[in-house]
C-alpha cells in the first residue's frame, strides 16, 4: 500500500537502492495535486496543521473573508483585500500563502520584499470582475480619451484609478499615469485623492463601486459615463465624456450583482426592524435602500458593534455571511443572507483544504508550487500605485442616507 505521506520517498534520502527506484517514482507522484484531490476534507486538518507548524515563521497564511471555513481556520491573518495587502507588505515570511484570489496574490508579490515568494494554492482562483478589464482594452480607452483632449498621457486631465480587483498590468498602467489603486475600504479617500489632482477620474473595473462612491460624494449620475470596452468610444458621445467627472468601466462582480432591490423589500417585510448591510460592489439600487455599506471588514465591524439582539441581512458572499451567522448567534444577533439563493464566489471557493495542504507540504519539502510572480517591468509602476493606495486612509462609504441626499441630482 502507498504511504499517506507524499514525501516518504523523499525522506528516505539519497541512499535509495536501485530496486526502490520504481517505488520512488510512484511515491514522488503522490506529491502531485491529483493525489490530494481524491482525499476527504476531514483528513486534511491534521496534515495542514503539521505542515504549518513545521514551516514556522518561514510562512504566513493569509485568508480573505470569503474563504470557506475549512480553509480560513488555518489563516494566520484574515481580512478584506486592503487589510491583507497591508499585512503582506509588512510580512517578513519567506512564503506568503494567499488563500484568496489571483489579483490579491499578485498584489502581495508586488508589495513583497525581494526573495519573498507568494503562493496561490489553486491557480484557477481568479476573479470574473478582474477579467472584465484587459490591459489592451484599457490602453485603447485611454488613447481615445487622450485624442479627445480630455487628458494628456500622463493623466493631467484624468486620474486613472483601479479597484484592487484588477490585473497587475492595469495597476501599473494607473501608477505610471499618476493614478492609484483603491479597495472597497478606501475608495472615497482615493476619489478625493484623484480629484485633488485632476478634474476627472477613470474608474476601473467595477462600475458599481465607482458609482456608489461617486454618488456618496455628491456627484450626480448626469456627470458619470459608462465605458463599454466593446463599443466605439465606449458607447459614448464626445459630449458625454466631456461632461463626465467620472468615467466608469463597464465591469461588475457577478456575485454581488445578484442582489436586487426586491430582496431588500422582501427581507424587511419578513423581519421587521432588520438592518440591511451590503458590500459596495452591489448595484446602486440595492445600496440606496441599505442601512449601511462597507467592505467585508467594515460589515463585520458593523455587526460586531451592534447591540445584542440586532438582526442583519447581509449582501455579500455566502461563506462570510454563514460564518457570521454562527459567530454572533450567542449574542442573540441574527445574521442572514440578503438573497435566499445564497451568493457564492466560485473562484474564492477554488481554494480547498486539499490545495492548501498540497501547497504547504510541498513547501515543507522546499518545493514552491503555484508561485505568483509579477514581471519586473510591471512591478515597478504597480508598486507605485499600490503604495499610494496604502497611504490613503480607510474610509467607510457613507451609509445610504448620504447617497439618498445626493439623489436629488441623480437623474440624467
Ligand atoms: P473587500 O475585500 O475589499 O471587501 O472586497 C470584496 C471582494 O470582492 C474581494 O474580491
Ligand atoms: Fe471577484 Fe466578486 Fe469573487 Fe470578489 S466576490 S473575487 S469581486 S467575483
Amino acid at each position: 500500500m502507498l504511504s499517506t505521506s507524499p514525501f516518504r520517498a523523499l525522506e528516505q534520502g539519497p541512499e535509495l537502492k536501485a530496486e526502490d527506484k520504481l517505488t520512488t517514482a510512484i511515491e514522488t507522484e503522490i506529491c502531485s495535486l491529483e493525489n490530494y484531490l481524491v482525499l476527504p476534507d476531514h483528513t486534511m486538518d491534521a496534515r495542514i496543521a503539521a505542515a504549518r507548524q513545521k514551516l514556522g515563521s518561514q510562512a504566513v497564511i493569509l485568508g480573505h473573508h470569503y474563504q470557506r471555513d475549512e480553509v480560513i481556520r488555518f489563516a494566520d491573518f484574515t481580512g478584506d483585500s486592503f487589510k491583507l495587502a497591508k499585512i503582506s507588505s509588512k510580512s517578513d515570511a519567506d512564503y506568503i500563502v494567499f488563500c484568496g484570489v489571483h489579483f490579491m496574490a499578485e498584489s502581495a508579490d508586488v508589495l513583497g520584499r525581494p526573495g519573498q515568494q507568494v503562493i496561490l494554492p489553486d491557480l484557477n482562483a481568479g476573479c470574473s470582475m478582474a477579467d472584465m478589464a484587459e490591459i489592451g482594452q484599457v490602453e485603447d480607452c485611454w488613447e481615445q480619451l487622450v485624442k479627445l483632449g480630455l487628458t494628456n498621457d500622463m493623466g493631467d486631465g484624468i486620474t486613472p484609478m483601479t479597484y484592487m480587483n484588477s490585473t497587475a498590468a492595469i495597476k501599473a498602467f494607473c501608477g505610471e499615469r499618476g493614478g492609484v489603486v483603491c479597495t472597497s475600504s478606501n475608495a472615497p479617500g482615493a476619489f478625493e485623492w484623484g480629484f485633488n489632482k485632476s478634474p476627472k477620474v477613470l474608474f476601473l473595473p467595477d462600475q458599481h463601486l465607482g458609482r456608489n462612491t461617486a454618488l456618496a460624494m455628491g456627484i450626480p449620475m448626469s456627470e458619470m459615463a459608462v465605458w463599454d470596452p466593446f463599443q466605439i468610444m465606449g458607447g459614448n458621445t464626445p459630449e458625454r465624456l466631456r461632461k463626465a467627472k467620472v468615467i466608469l468601466w463597464k465591469g461588475h462582480c457577478s456575485v454581488h450583482q445578484r442582489f436586487l432591490p426586491e430582496h431588500v423589500d422582501k427581507v424587511r417585510a419578513k423581519h421587521p426592524g432588520i438592518q440591511v448591510v451590503v458590500h459596495p460592489e452591489c448595484r446602486w439600487e440595492v445600496c440606496q435602500k441599505a442601512d449601511a455599506i462597507g467592505s467585508t471588514e467594515r460589515l463585520i465591524e458593523v455587526i460586531t458593534n451592534a447591540p445584542r439582539g440586532t438582526k442583519f441581512a447581509v449582501g455579500t458572499e455566502i461563506h462570510l455571511v454563514n460564518r457570521m451567522g454562527k459567530q454572533f448567534a450567542d449574542q442573540d444577533k441574527m445574521v442572514i443572507t440578503l438573497d435566499d439563493s445564497g451568493c457564492l464566489c466560485t473562484t474564492m471557493f477554488r481554494i480547498s483544504p486539499q490545495h492548501l495542504c498540497w501547497a504547504l507540504e510541498n513547501l515543507v519539502e522546499g518545493n514552491v508550487v503555484n508561485r505568483i510572480k509579477v514581471d519586473d517591468d510591471v512591478k515597478h509602476w504597480a508598486r507605485v500605485a499600490l503604495d499610494r493606495m496604502l497611504e490613503i486612509k480607510v474610509d467607510h462609504v457613507p451609509a445610504a442616507a448620504a447617497m439618498v441626499a445626493a439623489s436629488g441630482r441623480l437623474q440624467d
